[in-house]
């Protein structure tokens, strides 16, 4: 049996693109740095160039993960100039008829998002990210109250503070370790793929939603 193609934009070490996998999809990831972690096939290419080029049309969904610090809320003190892409990958999108996932941090300008957080997976982090959603819809998931407190990030969990921040630094490999576990990204190696990624937990449960919309019109 085949299994439907996804490509997976701005692919980063695969977190997204594993739970598209286990979800039942064969993936392509494309990103313009070397991913030598990526687990599945991989062009090292700008996400924009494969877009405008037009992708195989037997393709049956895009997701796409821009580069979030044009939104994230350091980039306040950071006076840093970062690309804004998602209006642009947008556009492209819509303009190749792709049904399409855009994921990137909530206060980000993406239309109507279904806000995903790891509690509502069993995860031991809140780490909300947006989704948004053209071409077919998602069922938002359940929400439970954050109850639990947060390490700071760098730190270790304890049972006084047993959830996570998995955010950037000079961490300790113990630290490493200790967020993959909790994000379930055990192939990566580096604190940078572990950073930027999302737990294949909320692409497993977009694409299962996706395969179950496309097996009721196939
Ligand atoms: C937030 S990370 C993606 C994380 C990934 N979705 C995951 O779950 O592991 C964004 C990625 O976009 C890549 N990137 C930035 N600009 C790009 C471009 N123009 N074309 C392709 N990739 C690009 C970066 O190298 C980075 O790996």
């Amino acid at each position: 049996v085949t299994r439907p193609l996804l490509l997976d934009l701005f692919c980063g070490a695969g977190g997204a693109a594993m739970g598209y996998h286990r979800a039942g999809f064969d993936v392509v990831g494309v990103d313009i740095n070397p991913q030598p972690q990526y687990p599945f096939r991989f062009l090292q290419r700008d996400a924009l160039e494969v877009l405008a080029g037009k992708p195989a049309q037997y393709m049956k969904l895009v997701h796409a993960s821009p580069p979030c610090q044009a939104y994230s809320n350091l980039n306040a003190y950071n006076h840093a100039d970062y690309p804004d892409l998602i209006g642009t990958v947008r556009d492209l999108l819509r303009m190749q008829g792709f049904p399409y996932v855009i994921e990137n941090v909530p206060q980000a300008p993406l239309i109507q998002p279904v806000v995903l957080c790891g509690k509502s997976f069993g995860l031991k982090l809140y780490r909300h990210r947006g989704f948004e959603v053209g071409g077919f819809r998602i069922e938002p998931a359940v929400e439970y109250p954050h109850r639990e407190l947060c390490a700071r990030n760098g730190y270790l969990p304890t049972p006084e503070r047993p959830f996570m921040s998995i955010h950037g630094g000079k961490h300790s490999r113990a630290w490493l370790e200790a967020a993959k576990a909790v994000m379930d990204v055990p192939w990566m190696t580096t604190i940078r793929e572990v950073c930027e990624a999302i737990p294949p937990a909320y692409t497993e449960y977009i694409g299962k939603q996706l395969l179950a919309a496309l097996e009721a019109t196939s």
